[in-house]
């Protein structure tokens, strides 16, 4: 479970992050959709523990993101818009890597060869260099890695962006399987159309504020993109719930 409770941060004078109450259970995928500037990193990082909080908690399955760093992080995968591996290696030895780091040497290649499958990625490509991938092969593997670490609690910060549609596609059909299996997810993006595809809920963010929570059911598209324009406009500065 990812959960804040008056989660705040500020830098300098200004509120990145103002007062966030937010629950992601587990089997529940929440978007985060807002402006350039709205908080979502911010939140992301506190989770992740990148940054502490000028006031209030962030919670990963039960524990203080902040006084319990490394206990917070055990079951959490974070995929960040960029997934670093290393050029020279294969899929399946960046992979092998990573898992190790994070505590699982006890895979087989063939497991591992089974996670990269599962994450979507060519069976053509696992044996292939890493530095030959294209951007949603290597988004992929970073799957692949959190899926073999059995995270129970995933952080995305723009996965989607620059995915083909295809590629946007696969990558969804992930997300929606591991929701499915029981995963608490909380991913930022720009992405309208795909949060409404993979999200339970999404939240939308304005200026440091959560300004609305909708079941992403409950709209059409259309319907998502005005309710999202409308709490966007300059002058809706003070909305904090939608009337409905
Ligand atoms: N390290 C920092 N020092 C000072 N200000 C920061 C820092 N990190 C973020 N901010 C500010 O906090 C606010 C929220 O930024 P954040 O990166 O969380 O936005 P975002 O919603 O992720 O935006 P984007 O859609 O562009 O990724 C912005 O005003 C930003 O300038
Ligand atoms: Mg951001």
């Amino acid at each position: 479970m990812i959960e804040a409770r008056g989660l705040s941060k500020v830098f300098g004078t200004a509120w990145a992050l103002r007062e966030l109450d937010l629950v992601v259970a587990q089997g529940e995928l929440v978007a985060l959709l807002g402006a350039n500037g709205a908080g979502k990193t911010t939140t992301i990082n506190l989770f992740l523990g990148f940054l502490q909080p000028s006031s209030g908690v962030a919670l990963v399955n039960g524990q203080d993101v902040h006084k319990a760093p490394l206990a917070s992080k055990r079951e959490l995968a974070y995929i960040p818009e960029q997934v670093a591996l290393y050029p020279m290696l294969t899929g399946l030895e960046n992979l092998e890597f990573f898992t190790a780091l994070a505590g699982h040497t006890d895979y087989t290649k063939a497991q591992l060869g089974e996670f990269l499958e599962r994450a979507g990625l060519a069976p053509a490509a696992i044996e292939r260099r890493a530095g030959t991938y294209s951007k949603g092969m290597r988004q992929k593997v970073g799957i692949a890695a959190a899926m073999a670490k059995r995270a129970t609690t995933f952080l995305l910060d723009e996965p989607l962006s620059g995915l083909d549609p295809k590629a946007a596609n696969e990558f969804s059909t992930t997300l929606r399987n591991l929701k499915h299996e029981g995963a608490a997810i909380l991913m930022a993006t720009h992405d309208i159309f795909r949060a409404k595809e993979v999200a339970s809920r999404i939240g939308m963010m304005k200026a440091g504020r959560l300004v609305d929570q909708i079941d992403s059911a409950s709209l059409g598209h259309a319907e998502l993109e005005a309710v999202y324009l409308e709490h966007m406009r300059d002058d809706a500065a003070t909305v904090t719930a939608r009337a409905s």
